[in-house]
């Protein structure tokens, strides 16, 4: 008899070892090595034998089209480059309670198509799904529930029906009885969606796997899983917001860089099309300390409103937050602030806030960053139909940006009627714009043009 193998797992990140460790090599995490049996029958060692394998020449393969669906949500059918290509695997992560469920329920409704949807939950019973579906007024002959884990009976289950689309909800609730870890673990997954990826590649059905990441990442991350399927989609947005954002982190058949957003509302989640009208809708008139910012988020420009409260510091040592941006560069521009400007701020406390729960990362909001906490600071409001853009550098100086006109334009369509543009991007403009657009050098100029010097 063959002697038993044991190797070593990073719950994290899936490292393996041979040894315990302390610290995971890969991800730098802390204790999350455990001991897994080897076993013979491991999905890679089972692949069967093909007949006959013969390369073919690159130039003389026939080109195969790629057929996609619609989901019935344009938001998503968006990131996905399209619609859902028949036959390929798709993760949904997200945190738990975040909506996937729900979003992934209502698409089983809604794709386009002929052919049964199988909903296999291994986390909530058949009557938790009714409630849901019920909720969200489903009515479908078409969809069939599964409430099950083992691997086994799911891959049964699917051949038997045969549907055009299988859910699994989720990954981490499902096991195989070849693996001797718990469910959840990396083995398990990793397994399990390579089990999964067989029957739905060989039988050309969709697969949406759903997989939950905690916010400290203690879960077996689905982050092992991402360089096995198609598409990577992360639903994201904060518990107390209504605001969700998908966005796609991987796609072999499309973009990456492309973000949906839906609203969460009673009924389910609905797609949000014209996002910037809805996230600046609720704007004060005037107040000190707000502007509109222009982002993109993929192909797709987005206003946003940011704000700012600068108060005289109670300790000695001022505060600074920073919500939906970047605290460090929050430093950096207040720096920046009061040595090019001569503002004094480091008796102030200061808070930034980027309306929505969003979180910006490129450097085009500098601009409008600057100004809003100037404006706090002088306590002189910015007039309302002003528009931002423009990344700021340590001299002051305000640097040009990418894709500006259609950032202009997003401001344009939505009544805005001045920009403030770093001069070296207006030199370029090559079209004529129904609004101002000031052209700036450096951050003094722009604060002299709205007032605020
Ligand atoms: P769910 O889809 O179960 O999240 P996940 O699968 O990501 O864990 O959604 C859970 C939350 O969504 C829950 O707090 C209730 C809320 N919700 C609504 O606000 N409206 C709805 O129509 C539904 C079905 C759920
Ligand atoms: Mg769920």
């Amino acid at each position: 008899m063959a002697k038993s193998q044991t190797i070593f797992v990073c719950n994290s990140c899936g490292y393996e070892s041979p040894k315990w460790l302390g610290k995971c090599p890969g991800c730098n995490e802390w204790n999350t090595f455990y001991e897994e049996k080897l076993t013979k029958s491991s999905t890679s060692a089972k692949y069967e034998k093909k007949k006959q394998v013969e390369p073919q020449v690159l130039n003389e393969l026939e080109e195969k089209e790629i057929n996609r669906v619609s989901t019935g949500f344009g938001e998503l059918d968006r990131v996905l480059g399209g619609g859902l290509v028949n036959g390929s695997l798709v993760l949904l992560g997200g945190e738990p309670g975040i909506g996937k469920s729900t979003l992934i329920l209502q698409i089983c409704d809604k794709i386009e198509g002929e052919g049964k949807v199988l909903y296999i939950s291994g986390e909530e019973s058949a009557e938790q799904i009714k409630l849901r579906a019920n909720r969200l007024a489903i009515n479908n002959n078409n969809i069939l529930f599964l409430g099950e884990t083992a691997i086994d009976a799911i891959e049964e289950a699917i051949i038997k029906v045969n549907p055009k689309l299988v859910i699994i909800d989720s990954i981490q609730t499902m096991y195989s009885d070849e693996i001797t870890s718990a469910p959840g673990s990396v083995s398990q997954v990793r397994e399990i969606t390579a089990k999964i990826m067989r029957i739905c590649k060989q039988n050309l059905i969709t697969t949406i796997i759903i997989g939950h990441v905690t916010k400290d990442g203690n879960l077996a991350g689905p982050r092992v899983l991402e360089h096995m399927v198609d598409t990577v989609l992360y639903l994201e947005g904060e518990r107390y917001f209504s605001y969700r954002i998908l966005r796609g982190v991987k796609n072999r058949f499309g973009s990456t860089n492309e973000i949906g957003m839906f609203e969460m509302q009673d009924k389910g989640m609905t797609e949000i099309i014209n996002p910037s009208e809805i996230l600046i809708s609720e704007r004060e008139d005037n107040p000190a300390g707000s502007i509109i910012i222009a982002t993109m988020e993929g192909t797709r420009p987005l206003l946003l409103e940011v704000q700012s409260l600068t108060t005289p510091s109670v300790f000695g040592l001022p505060r600074r937050t920073a919500n939906g941006m970047d605290y460090n560069r929050l430093t950096l521009l207040m720096a920046v602030l009061e040595k090019k400007a001569g503002l004094m701020l480091g008796n102030q406390d200061a808070y930034i806030n980027v309306v929505g729960g969003i979180k910006i990362n490129e450097p085009a909001i500098d601009l409008g960053i600057v100004l809003a906490v100037a404006s706090s600071f002088k306590n002189v409001p910015i007039p309302k139909d002003v528009v931002a853009i423009g990344e700021v550098g340590l001299t002051g100086e305000v640097r040009s940006i990418n894709l500006i006109e259609k950032r202009i334009k997003e401001a344009e369509k939505l009544g805005f009627k001045t920009c403030i543009i770093p001069e070296s991007n207006k030199k370029l403009l090559k079209e004529n714009y129904k609004l101002d657009i000031i052209g700036v050098k450096n951050i003094n100029e722009a604060m002299t043009k709205i007032g605020i010097k």
